[in-house]
This record gives structure tokens, sequence and C-alpha cells, in this order.
């Protein structure tokens, strides 16, 4: 590959001198040592790092891939791990600050966590009913109540399965349905742009149809709106929580029991309930906790994700109460009152250690490039990206203009399934290269695979972004759906005639080795740092009564990394008097079935799509069309090749 050489930024020197991991020759002893000793590595910080109940007996059997058991035998609790382990000697320490939207704050210690954990689980399980092993669904705003609500279903046992805020009736319904819940969590709604909106009423519509299983739902009052109250069903939170008792015993669960589900889309059907296992899970996210943020006691870390996403589970509420860290959750946006927000807050509370998206740095760079200066940001030592590829202008203004030149970037590359960080940066050690994840984290074994040998590729070429053995925090199924798992992340690239875990992304080593993540090779979007299945948004799209056939693409956005663009063929080409109503009717369609975040950034009115004489739809050209290159591919064995240049004049007029 040809690529222009990227330029090197070295580690600040008095933070690698303060750091977990110093330089590249400590992470190189500690990937030896993964190597040559995969179940001595793990073993030892297991048993450093976890306060087990009781110890386990076996580091790993991968007897049966990729169904793999971690720390048979062992006993722990999850909010244990995260609360009660550290109340001996940081009880009165910040474990969470909390700022509103309108900017009223809470500070949580870890003692009054541990208070609020318990009522919480002392409610849910002598008021609801709720045991070990059931699910329960939170459909929460960014509010503390959300911590507690993920951490109460830990000390108890119960799988909770988290559902972004910002996705619909039907979407929840979905994955109440799938989850079989037995209870819902959520809130009248919160503060946004110092407006009220709703979440409650979201879960009465979902609530409506098919969802027998939801004997009760919990509401926290946060925003005082009106909701509608269903007796037997629903209760406040505010009105019974004082009455719960303060102390509740954390469940001894096997290493292997479930502590959460999380939907996420893939490249066919419907979401998949990604399940992850109680101590491999919080082993890993302790650990990159310390190694990628290398937070220090005193240090106060933000990360700006949402509790819907996974990166809102590992690092704002899992991986920073493990090892201790005070933790910011924030339930605002990061432009309101202006884009100076996050810096204003990273001066106020001194903030060590910043995480967000490439999505939101474009954004806050584009609508207020000079709103840092106005603050003092030299609290900040670590600054991460998470998501999505980060372009280079948008790491420069990160690098210069919030870390002064003097904080590493830490570009994680991770997913769902991966629990935590797979590649990335160890701030104190890695030389950076701008908008590169750089090398797997130690006790990763993460490989750019060729597609067809499995063999490693070289230096300078790309491949398929694969991990060849299993690792503590991997994804343990599919929920109840086993075959979809195996074949969704090990059916297709083999190594030494072994299946391995495929991420469904495109990566390349440059000439010095450092990994650049190239992005999905399958047929998901990422927008804004979210994904989003071509399969689940062409489905809503085809609820819509107009529509005979959709294809969805991805396509570059400038805020949002890709956008979603829609060939749509109508059913009756009548109806193109009215396209822009067909266009608001298509756009409702996919807010009711999915939420706001799956809108179509583009929907182009075709013929015809462009499909192989066996019907198989050729996104690829689709793809081209809607950058705007010049297709390429052979058009010959389309059943109808001359639909693509009717496509492409679609699109340049803006609709046929
Ligand atoms: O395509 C990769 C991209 O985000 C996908 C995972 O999305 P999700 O499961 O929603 O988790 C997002 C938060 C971990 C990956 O398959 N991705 C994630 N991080 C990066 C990235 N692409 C490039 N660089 C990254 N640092």
């Amino acid at each position: 590959m040809s690529e222009v050489k990227k330029p090197v930024f070295q580690p600040n020197k008095a933070f690698a001198k303060e750091a977990r991991i110093k330089n590249m020759c400590e992470y190189q002893e500690l990937q030896d040592w993964a190597h040559e000793d995969y179940e001595g590595f793990w073993d030892h910080f297991a048993k450093e790092k976890i306060d087990w109940f009781e110890p386990y007996t076996n580091v790993l059997d991968e007897s049966n891939m990729p169904f793999v058991k971690w720390f048979e035998g062992g006993k722990l609790n999850v909010a244990h791990q995260c609360i009660d382990r550290h109340l001996d000697s940081r009880k009165n320490k910040a474990a969470i600050i909390f700022e509103g939207d309108r900017g009223d704050k809470q500070i949580i210690t870890y003692l009054e966590l541990y208070y609020n954990v318990n009522k919480m689980a002392n409610l849910l399980k002598n008021e609801f009913g709720v045991e070990k092993g059931d699910r329960v669904v939170i459909y929460m705003p960014m509010i503390p109540e959300a911590a507690y609500a993920m951490l109460a279903c830990a000390r108890l046992g119960a799988i909770h399965s988290i559902v972004f805020g910002g996705f619909s009736a039907e979407a929840l319904r979905d994955r109440i349905i799938d989850a079989e819940a037995k209870t819902v969590i959520t809130a009248d709604g919160a503060f946004r742009k110092d407006k009220p909106y709703m979440l409650k009423p979201v879960v009465d519509k979902a609530l409506e149809e098919g969802c027998e299983c939801v004997g009760k739902v919990l509401v926290v009052e946060r925003n005082g709106e009106d909701v509608e109250w269903v007796a037997g069903r629903d209760y406040s939170y505010n009105e019974m929580i004082d009455q719960q008792s303060p102390v509740c015993d954390a469940e001894p669960m096997d290493s292997e029991d479930p502590l959460f589900l999380l939907y996420t889309s893939g490249s066919t059907g419907k979401p998949k309930g990604v399940q992850h296992n109680s101590a491999g899970y919080i082993l890993w996210a302790q650990m990159t906790m310390e190694w990628v943020f290398d937070v220090k006691e005193n240090d106060t870390y933000w990360c700006t994700a949402d509790v819907g996403w996974i990166t809102g589970h590992t690092y704002i509420v899992y991986g920073p109460l493990a090892m201790g860290a005070t933790t910011i959750m924030f339930e605002g946006v990061p432009t309101y009152p202006d884009a100076g927000r996050p810096w204003k807050m990273v001066e106020e509370y001194k903030i060590n250690q910043f995480y967000t998206a490439p999505t939101a740095i474009r954004v806050l760079h584009k609508t207020g490039a000079e709103e840092p200066k106005k603050y003092d940001l030299s609290s900040l030592k670590v600054l991460g990206t998470v998501g999505e590829p980060i372009d280079p202008p948008a790491w420069k203004w990160y690098y210069e203009d919030i870390g002064n030149s003097k904080c590493a970037i830490v570009d994680t590359y991770w997913q769902t399934e991966t629990g935590g960080h797979m590649v990335s940066p160890l701030p104190g050690a890695t030389p950076i290269k701008p908008a590169c994840a750089t090398f797997p984290l130690p006790g990763i074994m993460g490989e750019i695979l060729d597609p067809e040998t499995g063999e490693k590729v070289g230096a300078g070429e790309s491949g398929y972004m694969c991990v060849t053995r299993p690792w503590p925090s991997m994804i343990r199924g599919v929920w109840g759906d086993p075959e979809r798992f195996v074949k969704s992340y090990f059916g297709d690239v083999t190594k030494d005639g072994k299946p391995v875990y495929f991420t469904g992304d495109g990566a390349n080593y440059d000439e010095d080795g450092y990994i650049t993540i190239t992005g999905r090779t399958d047929d998901v979007i990422n927008v804004s740092g979210h994904r989003m299945g071509t399969a689940e948004v062409e489905a809503a799209i085809k609820k819509s009564s107009d529509v005979a056939e959709v294809a969805v693409v991805g396509k570059p956005h400038e805020l949002k990394g890709e956008g979603i663009f829609a060939y749509v063929v109508l059913k009756n080409e009548e109806n193109l008097g009215e396209l822009v109503d067909t266009m608001k009717a298509i756009n409702n369609v996919i807010k009711q079935e999915i939420g706001n975040i799956a809108l179509c950034d583009d929907i182009v009115f075709v013929p015809g799509l462009p499909k192989t004489r066996s019907g198989k739809i050729m996104r690829r050209i689709l793809r081209s069309i809607a950058k705007g290159e010049a297709i390429t591919q052979d058009t010959s064995t389309l059943e109808d090749p001359a639909v693509v240049g009717q496509i492409e004049s679609c699109v340049k007029n803006g609709s046929c």
C-alpha cells in the first residue's frame, strides 16, 4: 500500500515515568508472557485483580470452541467487585460525579453508592420478585439511577439488558420479547437542551403488545412531567426507595454466569443479544481501565458515552468502579448551551482522562474550534476516542487544541462483542500516530489475517481484523441463538485449520506494524459511532406501504462518519408526484420502527435495483454510486445492466 507516512508522537516523558506500563519494552514483556504462557498470564491477573468469594479451579477451557469457559469454579459478584471491596479504603471517595443537563450536580461516594445499589436491589428482590437469572430491561437516561439499576441487577445475579433511550417503542419491544424480560426499569424522562423529553410513554407503547413476560415497571421520576401509571404494573422508584433496607447480600455468582445482554446490529436479521458473563468481563474491564487510561487514585475520569452502548457499560460504570476510580456521568449534550460545555466541565472538575467518539470531536471542532481556548484544560493527561475511525484533521485538533500536544491520544478499537479494548495505544508507552489504533493490548492475540489463506498479512498489507485466541471478556453467546453466535463470528476466517474470531472489520499494518482499522467489511453502517445493520433499516423501510423494494448503504458523512443512503423502488410510480411526502413517510416509519438514530440522510427513488441473476443485490455498486465514484465492478452479470446507468442519473438529479 502506498500511504503517506504518518508522523509519530512519543509519549509524554513525565507521564510515562509514573505510568503502569512505562515503555514498549514493558509492553513487549507482557505480550511475550501472554504468548509463552497464555493461561499463566491470565491466571496472574485474575488472582491479582478480582476479589473472589471462592477460587477458580481452571483458568481456561477452550475444548468446546467457541463456547469457552474462563475461571471455572470461581465465585464472585461484580457489584461487590465494583463497590464493596472499596469500602475499607475508599468509602468517602467520589464514585460517581453526576452533572445534569441543566447544570445540577451530585457527588455519590462509594459508601453512598453501596447503600443506593443495595436499596435498589432490595426493591427489585422484595417488591418485584427479581431473582438470579431473571432478565431486566433498563431504558434509562444518563442519571445515576441507571448505574444503580445495573449494579443492583449484578448484585442479585439478574441479567440486565439496557436499551438505548433513543430507540423507538418497536425496537424496545423486540428486545424485551427476545430477552423475555420480567421487569423494566425506566424514568419518566430526563432533560435535553434545557427541555424535558420523555421515556415512559415509549415503554407504555412497547408494552401494549406481546410483552406478557413483563410484570412490573419501575419508574424513576427525573423530570417530573406527567406520565400514565398502570395500576399493579408501574411503581415509583422515588416513593419506594427510602423504605428499602440499605443492606443486601451480594449473590455469589459463578465466573460464567451471565452479567448482561446488550443488543447490537449485525449484517443480517434482527439485532443480536450479545451476552457477557461475570468474571472475564469484569477482569478485562478493570485491566483496560488501568492500562489504557492509566487512572490514578486521585484522578477524575470522564467518558461521554451513553449507558445504552457498550462503551457506557464498560467505561462509565463497570471498568471505572471496578478499579475504584471516580467516573463522571453527564445527562446533557456536549454542544449545549454551547460547544464549550465539555471543556468547561474539564476545567471545573479538573478532569484527567477524557474519552469520547470521533463524531463528537468533529462536531465540537466544527461548531466551537475556539472554545477550548477559553478554559484551563491543563488537568488532562489522556484523551481517548472510540467507535469509528477518526479522521486526521479531527485527531490533530484533539491532540493540539484539547491535549495541548502533551496528552496521549488512545484510539481504542473494540466492539460490543469484545467487552473491552482490543487494539489501543498505552498512554505511557506507545509512540502514537494520528488515527491509528496501534497494537493489540497485552494478552490480546489480535492479528490481521488474509481471509483466503488465514495467514497473517505483512507490513503494508490489509486484511481482516481477527483475534486468534479467546480472551476473558469475549462474547459468550447470542441470546437464545447459539448457531448465530458461531456463524456470525467464527464462520469466515480459519487459521491453521481452526475458526478464529473475526470482528467484521478490515485493517492494515503499516511499515512499522501499526494497525489501522479501515471499517466494516460487511453490511453494517457506522453512524456517529453507532452500529446499524442495513438489513434492519431496510426491514423498517419496507413497512412503508409505498415501498416495493429498498437497498440501504453507508455514505461518508462529514460529521457522522457515515450516513444512511437509501435506494427505494416505489410500488406505484404515479406516487412520484408526492416525493417529499413519501420521503417523510419513509423516515417516519424508520423513526417508529428503530428510532431517530436510523433516519436516512439520502433517499433516492429508483426504477430498480442492481441484482445478480440469482436475485442478490450488488451493494458494492450502490455504495460506489452513493459516493459518486466511477463504477469499476463488472456489471455484465447483472440481470439488467442498464439499471446502473438509470440509478446513476436518479442520484445525480436527486431522483428519477
Ligand atoms: O467498526 C468498528 C468500529 O465500531 C464497531 C463496533 O461497534 P460497537 O459494537 O457499537 O462498539 C462501539 C464501541 C466499542 C467496530 O466493529 N470501531 C470501534 N472502535 C473503533 C472503530 N473503528 C475504528 N477505530 C476505532 N477506534
